[in-house]
């Protein structure tokens, strides 16, 4: 939450922080600004509340002087409401110091009654306003901005990525995080910093991640980073995979039809050089062979999309089903804060797009500080909760920018999907000709879901322009369809805000069908009649109860199942797959609908109100 950017070089900054702005703005978008020390030695500021588009305008009818030293946010509100005086940055030491804040600082309230009873003054109702306050308190004593930095930023508890600059020390951008993102990118005579890389990829694919509790000073000669008691520390260089243009819209009327299509190639981009002779190679895994070896227990702990609505429990059921080795899920938030049982023969999964959901990261942590052992799937490079779990293994979805996840969530599973593979054949515990009838299987998806696409876009475009009135959607299926159910569910919360609700279909006669009104429109996810006869039988008998008492059932059901025709008002079809393998496709014409019912209702579908994409507090 919140996107953060920090420029120096000898390029205007403006426009540079803009568009950095602009590619992080799904990471909130209630208010927007800029700080940049101009030609002159002084600081100017704009922030407005709203989205970015609103302090583009404005900054366009009432230029600001421009100068090669920025920084820029955008926000998503925890303390005070979105008005322009809690826009950040927040300005401190007579409006020579800018500040802007990623995070949440625990004990601002304490700082602040130090700080007024000291005589200092404040203007918003932000947590932000008081480290900046803090800081300026600090330079005044140092005349040093680094110190002033690490003074501050000692004092402070909670998550935070803070970035910082004065207007006596013109060519220097000071950051600071703590369990909140940043990274560095590195140019020609030129340095960026940003929430993540998005902010500066269209100047740099040269990267730098740096740790928890570490500073960083950028200037247009060099990067430093110490650590919160001045230690100087090495950080780790990567290189950004993916260019400028694949967080572009590209030409798509949005980001998540844009992302949308690209499911087919999240999926096969993230099978790429993991297959090898159909046998499951995960080069990440290269040597960690043991971390597998002596586990008894797996969990896998995500939030969202990530686990509520599915991949977990999609991933339950293979993982379990190849390996042998129980699986739980559970939602990150819960798991850590009810003592759950770990030893070292635990292994913790963490799944998440972003790299940066607190709730996750702070599981992922309370597991590796209570024994267990920690991998992550994640899809975003130089995050913190890849870094901080013992071992790895990314999507390779390319940036995802719309709030609602569509192509991480196939990534994601297919991610598990390799993983469970390749434990299953460390262990044993499935014969290589099994091994390989999945990984076929798996390589036959992005065709799959490619035909998905082709066949009933256009079919479910009209059946949401049709239900554009709707005002409940209810989703059902079973086993892997019961995940499938929920995230078509979420989806079409988050982005419609109609009434959605999943449910086990079995779980229907045990209260549910209460909710089953004359054309109450009803998704339904049918498993296959070749793969699993008695489950398919179960729920063409669900179909029935339900239009019995009136609803319109929408079936999703795979190619030349006969049987559902005559139940459903309109069937969706997927083609043939493995029962593991349905979600891939059955979840399809599920991102398709919730993305043209929002349309059809005339809403922004890639930043829906109240939401960030990222969550970067608890
Ligand atoms: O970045 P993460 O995968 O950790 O994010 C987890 C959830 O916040 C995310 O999946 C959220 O539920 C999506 N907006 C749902 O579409």
């Amino acid at each position: 939450m919140c996107g953060i950017v920090g420029y120096v070089g000898p390029r205007p900054s403006q426009e540079i922080l803009l568009s950095g702005l602009a590619r992080l703005e799904y990471r909130g978008y209630d208010s927007a600004g800029i700080a940049v020390i101009d030609g002159q030695g002084d600081l100017g500021m704009r922030k407005r509340a709203g989205k970015l588009s609103v302090l583009r305008d404005d900054l366009a009818s009432h230029p600001l002087a421009d100068g090669t030293t920025g920084i820029g946010h955008t926000r998503w509100a925890t303390h005070g409401g979105p008005t322009d005086e809690n826009a950040h940055p927040h300005l401190a030491d007579d409006d020579k110091l800018a500040v802007i804040h990623n995070g949440i600082i625990e004990n601002f309230a304490e700082l602040k009654a130090e700080l007024e009873s000291a005589g200092y003054a404040f203007r918003s109702q932000t947590d932000t306003e008081v480290a900046a306050v803090l800081l300026g308190r600090e330079y005044a004593a140092s005349g040093d901005l680094v110190d002033a930095f690490r003074a501050t930023v000692t004092r402070l508890e909670g998550a935070f990525t803070l970035l910082a600059m004065h207007r006596d020390q013109p060519g220097l951008v000071v950051g600071a995080r703590r369990n909140s993102p940043l990274v560095i990118g590195l140019g020609e005579g030129e340095n960026f910093l940003g929430s993540d890389v998005a902010a500066f990829v269209e100047h740099t694919r040269h990267a730098l991640a740096i740790g928890q509790d570490q500073i960083v000073a950028i200037t247009p000669e060099g990067v430093e980073v110490t650590d919160f008691h001045g230690a100087v520390v090495e950080v780790e260089p990567f290189e950004v995979t993916w260019d400028a243009a694949a967080a572009d819209k590209g030409g798509w009327r949005s980001f998540m039809a844009k992302e949308v299509a690209e499911e087919p190639e999240a999926v096969a981009n993230t099978l790429l050089g993991r297959i090898r002779n159909g046998v499951v190679e995960i080069p990440e895994l290269d040597g960690l062979d043991d971390l597998f070896a002596g586990i008894t227990r797996m969990v896998v702990i995500a939030a969202g999309t990530a686990a509520y609505a599915s991949d977990g429990h999609v991933g339950k059921y293979a993982i379990e089903q190849w390996t042998r080795v129980p699986v739980e899920v559970e939602l990150a938030h819960e798991f850590r804060y009810r003592d759950p049982v770990l030893t070292p023969e635990t292994l913790v999964i963490s799944i998440s797009q972003s790299g940066e959901t607190m709730d996750t990261l702070m599981a992922v942590k309370y597991a590796r500080e209570h024994g267990a052992k920690t991998l992550s799937i994640c899809n975003t490079q130089g995050a913190t909760i890849p870094r901080e779990s013992d071992a790895i293994v990314y999507t390779h979805a390319g940036p995802e920018v719309a709030v609602a996840s569509t192509k991480a969530f196939v990534a994601q599973i297919t991610a598990l999907y390799l993983l469970g593979l390749h434990i299953a054949r460390i262990r044993g515990a499935l014969s290589p000709s099994e091994i390989s009838q999945s990984v076929r299987e798996l390589e036959a998806i992005p065709a799959k879901i490619r035909k998905v696409l082709d066949t009933e876009t256009e079919h479910i475009a009209q059946l949401s322009h049709w239900m554009a009135d709707t005002r409940s959607v209810l989703f059902l299926g079973r086993h892997v369809g019961y995940p499938i159910a929920l995230e078509g569910a979420l989806k079409l919360k988050e982005i419609t805000y109609i009434h959605a609700e999943g449910f086990a279909a079995g779980e229907l006669k045990h209260g549910p069908i209460a909710l089953i009104e004359p054309g109450q429109p009803v998704f339904v996810i049918v498993p296959s009649p070749r793969e699993s006869a008695l489950l398919h039988a179960k729920v063409v008998s669900n179909i029935e109860e339900i239009r019995a008492r009136g609803a319109r059932v929408i079936a999703i059901a795979e190619e030349g199942d006969v049987a559902v025709l005559p139940k459903a008002d309109e069937v969706l079809r997927i083609p043939l797959a493995g029962p593991l393998f349905e979600p891939l496709l059955a979840v399809v014409p599920l991102h398709l609908f919730a993305m043209g019912l929002a349309e059809a209702k005339g809403l922004d579908v890639d930043q829906p109100r109240n939401l960030a994409k990222s969550v970067t507090v608890e």
